[in-house]
């Protein structure tokens, strides 16, 4: 038993209350009566077993849009208290996975649970336990944050109170007077992220939620996310950029052309891909030759040269030693830049193995 101490989001006031981890207890506040719910966070640790409680549930989801199969058979689990990202190049069936499991349209075959609810069956409940942000978020460009976020509150039936916390969160509190329509994309970007905290659900939704944004904004959003984590929110975010995904989530899902590709952890899929960074060397006057010192050193995977550039495969513990040698030799290296894998490298080695295994 977990004891939990937090402020009231409507009054401030301190409340605490006992659980396990993945527990979720109505909790009402003794000095303004606001009602809310105490998520007790699962222990990361905890999560590595497959048998952890879930909170989004896939099984056997099939979307056609007539000859086109959308989402193919796909089945996996979100346990509860982690981030989990699902993964596909543009096309792949990210968003329509994403709509079909929020029940926003007619599947072909699957049964999909949020939060232990049956989307059919008990879509009310199911709907009212996850918060998502679509790939495309629009809001009224002649409204405030405030206003928006007390427009949001009026449609889901929620005290206006939480708009101002909810504001300053995610760090808009600056701009609260301002109107949407001046704000940039990051900015619109942080209010759909305070917008889905409206209602405090235990499970969020985000499709593509850093998508066109630098890499600024990028680290603000995964920041958010990190956070609401932390406090216990389950979430699961779709992305077609690996280097997105990596550092913050638990467990990730590939897909491609609908259909699940690889379920794992992110070190794991890392490992059994074998993809590691590339090194991208310049080095003036290498004219397309790769240095014979090179040839030796073990630990290498992989060495090309093109004109100037030496593109050298090893792992990060190796690339040290690559280039005091390179200079060692009298090399002049004018560059040196790291070379992240692309998902689509992944891509092509996950589905070449796959034929491979046929
Ligand atoms: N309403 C629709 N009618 C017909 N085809 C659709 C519809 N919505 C999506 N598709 C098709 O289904 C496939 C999956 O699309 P989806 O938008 O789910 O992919 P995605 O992984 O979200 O891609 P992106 O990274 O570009 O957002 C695509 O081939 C797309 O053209
Ligand atoms: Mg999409």
């Amino acid at each position: 038993m977990i004891t939990k101490t937090f402020a009231c989001p409507g009054c401030n006031t301190q409340i605490s209350s006992q659980g396990n981890p993945g527990d979720k207890i109505r909790v009402v506040c003794p000095n303004c009566g606001k009602k809310g719910i105490a998520i007790f966070a699962v222990d990361k640790a905890d999560l590595k077993t497959s048998t952890a409680p879930s909170s989004i549930e896939v099984a056997d989801l099939t979307k056609k849009y007539k000859d086109l199969t959308a989402v193919d058979h796909l089945s996996f689990n979100v346990r509860t208290g982690e981030i989990f990202g699902l993964l596909g190049p543009n096309g792949a069936g990210k968003t329509t996975a994403i709509k079909a499991i929020l029940g926003l349209i007619h599947t072909n075959s699957g049964k999909i649970k949020i939060n232990g609810f049956d989307i059919k069956k008990e879509d009310i409940e199911a709907r009212k336990s996850v918060g998502y942000l679509p790939e495309r978020v629009a809001f009224y460009n002649n409204l405030t944050p405030l206003q928006t976020l007390h427009f949001f509150c009026e449609l889901r039936g929620d005290d206006k109170s939480v708009a101002k916390p909810l504001i300053s969160e995610v760090g808009l509190e600056g701009a609260i007077n301002r109107k949407v329509g001046t704000f940039s994309k990051g900015m619109v970007q942080l209010l759909g992220v305070a917008q889905v905290r409206i209602g405090n659900p235990p499970v969020y939704i985000l499709d593509e939620p850093m998508a066109g944004l630098d890499a600024r904004w990028v680290k603000t959003i995964r920041e958010r996310i990190k956070m609401l984590n932390k406090q216990g929110a389950t979430i699961l975010f779709s992305s077609h950029i690996l280097s997105e995904v990596e550092n913050i989530c638990d467990r990730v899902a590939i897909i491609d052309k609908g259909k699940l590709i690889a379920e794992d952890t992110v070190a794991n899929l890392n490992k059994y891909l074998r993809i590691k960074p590339r090194l991208e060397i310049s080095i003036p006057g290498l004219s397309g030759r790769i240095p014979e010192v090179l040839k030796d050193l073990k630990d290498i995977e992989e060495v090309n040269a093109k004109g100037d550039k030496l593109f050298v495969t090893c792992e990060s513990s190796v690339r040290s030693r690559v280039i005091s040698m390179l200079e060692k030799t009298g090399l002049k290296i004018d560059n040196i830049k790291t070379i992240e894998p692309s998902l689509e490298e992944a891509f092509v080695k996950l589905i070449s193995e796959d034929e491979g295994d046929a």
